[in-house]
């Protein structure tokens, strides 16, 4: 555009755990001066809320009566990316086994989507140069007009080496079955499954290095604003 800022950017990435979709997306808005939002962590946060706030998690009615109570907030600049609940910081709390192993039924339930899906529209709305957005559903749901859409993906093994590395020398094999099953979950879900959008760029991370992912998706985003 000429004369004045250019138009915001949006880029959706999608993809299933351990194929590298944070670290990358972090790095894509923080060297393209974007904000960054990890739509995990606002899943997390509400799924934290309903098991610290003892929700029978095997009952999704009940865990739809109370989708719209907590109030998460995130922060989203790629540097120092944060996520509160009730003003209380929960970066930490949220990666427990525990919240990780529940948020699949929680994120499944219509009312929640619905309602971390609005928060997730209005950040992006905001967003004043644009944003990196990660999840499952980004592309084909949260935001089907987004400029760019990329979906990662790698082999499960590639996953469960990288997830057990994060998780400093987790079990690979207890990690990569922990894996497998809640990408099933979160791929056969009735509303809006991890799925890769028609229009998306597919990039198979298996072989590749992180700066190796970075550089081509920032290749991406800089054709695309060039009009390429
Ligand atoms: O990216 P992550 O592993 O932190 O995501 C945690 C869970 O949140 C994932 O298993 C499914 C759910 N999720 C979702 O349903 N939709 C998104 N856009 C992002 C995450």
């Amino acid at each position: 555009m000429e004369n004045g800022a250019a138009k915001p950017v949006i880029v959706a990435i999608d993809g299933p755990s351990g194929t590298g979709k944070s670290s990358t997306s972090k790095a894509v808005a923080a060297q393209l001066g974007l904000s960054y939002l990890d739509t995990g962590a606002q899943y997390r946060a509400i799924t934290w809320w309903m098991v610290t706030n003892g929700i029978d998690l095997e009952d999704p009615s009940a865990i739809a009566a109370v989708a719209g109570k907590p109030e998460i907030v995130s922060g989203t600049d790629p540097a120092d990316p944060t996520i509160s609940v009730d003003g209380t910081d929960v970066a930490g709390p949220i990666r427990t086994q525990e919240v990780t192993a529940r948020v699949s039924a929680v994120s499944a339930v219509p009312e929640v989507r619905a309602r971390i899906t609005e928060l997730q529209r209005s950040l992006a709305a905001s967003a004043e140069t644009g944003i990196v957005v990660e999840g499952r559903d980004i592309g084909t749901t949260v935001l089907p007009d987004a400029d760019l859409k990329i979906f990662l993906t790698a082999s499960a093994e590639a996953r469960a080496a990288r997830r057990s590395g994060e998780l400093k020398g987790a079990d690979v094999n207890a990690t990569r079955e922990a894996l497998i099953k809640r990408d099933a979950a979160d791929s056969s879900r009735k509303t809006s499954p991890l799925a890769k959008a028609d229009d998306a760029v597919e990039v198979d991370t298996t072989e590749l290095t992180l700066a190796q992912v970075i550089e081509c998706v920032v290749t991406l985003v800089e054709e695309k604003r060039a009009g390429k």
